[in-house]
């Protein structure tokens, strides 16, 4: 696992983060969480390259990130076994997801990621917003993704570190 600049990363955003998927670890000392995820954007915004995340409210990551300074992403490669597993248990019936995913954690000095992701994301939130109804300007995105009105909440990390397992 060796340091890459944000700007360095070389992959393809619309297959990587909404095909492939990819992890959100939360740590807050106590208690750690992940959970699988496909919503999501990478970019610059405010002259800093950030990572953006949207979170139900009914996540346990969700009550840990509203904790934490800090979030980090772990792309996994695709088809990964453990997306299935950390995309349906909750951390809020099973405190133990991270041992149970039976993936590899590596520490970081923000958190935590694992031997088997091909790039990790260390982010600082600086953003956090709540999904709202009213301004959708097509109905038919709320009533489809948001059929209990369970709007996410949009998480900006700044991307402050970033770790990749491949040659780029
Ligand atoms: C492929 C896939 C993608 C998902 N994407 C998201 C997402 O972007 N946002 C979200 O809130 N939940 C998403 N989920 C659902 C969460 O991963 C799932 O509810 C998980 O159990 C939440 O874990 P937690 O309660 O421990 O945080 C996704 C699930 C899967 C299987």
């Amino acid at each position: 696992m060796k340091a890459i600049k944000p700007q360095d990363i070389l992959f393809k955003p619309i297959k990587a983060i909404g095909r492939d998927y990819f992890l959100i670890n939360t740590d807050v000392g106590e208690q750690n969480n992940t959970m699988t995820a496909a919503w999501g954007q990478i970019g610059l915004l405010w002259n800093k390259p950030i990572f953006t995340t949207y979170v139900r409210p009914s996540r346990y990551t969700k009550k840990l990130l509203d904790q934490s300074e800090y979030f980090v992403i772990s792309f996994l490669p695709s088809g990964h076994p453990a997306y299935e597993y950390l995309g349906t248990i909750s951390g809020h019936e099973e405190r133990n997801k991270v041992e149970k995913s039976q993936l590899k954690v590596v520490p970081l000095e923000h958190g935590f990621t694992f031997e088997e992701a091909y790039l990790t994301l260390v982010c600082k939130k600086i953003y956090v917003s709540a999904v709202k109804k009213e301004n959708f300007l097509e109905s038919k995105i709320p009533s489809t993704n948001y059929p209990k009105d369970d709007f996410s909440l949009q998480y900006i990390g700044e991307i402050v570190l970033a770790y990749s397992n491949e040659e780029n």
